[in-house]
């Protein structure tokens, strides 16, 4: 009889004799959604240095953070995880309003949701506040 039984992506590793700092580099490379890490108080992002023009995007803590617009208001920007929900590979922020994988040419609208597969599961998306030049998204 078989039997369904889950094991973290950890313990897989350990089953295959990875440890130590090779257990480390290899789950370092992975990225899905469940490596966001909002640290308390949102993660931060300063617009007096970062983010200045439309179209460009930082990475931080799991997450793409985009100016799709000018002004310093929560409108102009949106967050969402930076890992393709297909295999993971970080998407980038494209001038037309999407996300796009290079992996596999996946593509996400602005609110997380797949316009283009392979991906068929959405982006994770966050709530981004703006107060005077810092950016913060929870
Ligand atoms: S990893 Fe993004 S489309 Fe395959």
């Amino acid at each position: 009889m078989l039997t369904q039984e889950s094991i973290t992506r950890k313990d897989f590793l350990r089953s295959m004799g990875l440890g130590g700092s090779a257990l480390l580099a290899v789950l370092a490379s992975c990225k899905n959604a469940s490596d966001v890490v909002i640290p308390a108080g949102g993660i931060s992002v300063d617009l007096a240095t970062k983010l200045l023009s439309v179209n460009s995007y930082v990475y931080s803590n799991g997450v793409i953070i985009a100016r799709i617009a000018s002004g310093n208001t929560a409108s102009s920007f949106v967050a969402v995880a930076q890992a393709c929900t297909h295999e993971g590979t970080s998407v980038v922020y494209q001038s037309s309003g999407k996300f796009h994988c290079p992996n596999h040419g996946a593509e996400f609208n602005t609110s997380g949701a797949v316009t283009q597969g392979p991906a068929t599961k959405s982006l994770t998306k966050y709530t981004v506040a703006v107060n005077g030049t810092t950016l913060t998204v929870s």
